[in-house]
């Protein structure tokens, strides 16, 4: 069965408390539940991990690439200014694997420090705006 590591940045364990008017009232617990669901449909082997820390997100993006497992990433506030997870994230698509960067906002929709993504470039592709339908969606395209 196919590995895909869905992997969030920081304050996404907030899910649910934190400015539900953005992100919804599901909790991060719900977005893991949703994760093992979709993976069990989709036929996949689903693990999802949240950090607040970009060396360990750094590491675990690292840990697909040597266990051969596709990425979805939401890397959070990363997403805008984090070259060391652009250039780790570089290293899963240029060694064969994917990656979706996933967002459950739309940022374009946002203020404007938020349309820029310095992962979007190494990424397979994009998914935002659906709430926690981007993940699924995203794992569907990995499917
Ligand atoms: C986010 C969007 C980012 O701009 C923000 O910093 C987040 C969450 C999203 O999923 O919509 O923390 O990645």
């Amino acid at each position: 069965m196919a590995r895909v590591l869905v992997l969030n940045g920081p304050n996404l364990g907030r899910l649910g408390v934190r400015e539900p008017d953005v992100y919804g009232a599901l909790s991060y617990t719900d977005l893991v539940e949703a994760g093992r669901r979709w993976g069990s449909e989709l036929g996949l082997d689903v693990e999802v991990r949240q950090t607040d820390d970009e060396s360990e997100l750094v590491r675990w993006i690292h840990e697909a690439v040597d266990t051969r497992s596709d990425v979805v990433l939401n890397p959070a506030a990363f997403t805008h200014y984090s070259y060391a997870v652009r250039d780790a994230a570089a290293q899963v698509t240029k060694s064969g694997l994917r990656l979706v960067e996933v967002h459950i906002s739309n940022p374009y929709a946002r203020e404007e420090f938020r349309h820029t993504s310095v992962v979007g470039g190494v990424a397979t592709g994009t998914v935002a705006g659906f709430g926690f339908e981007s993940y699924r969606l995203a794992l569907i395209a990995l499917a």
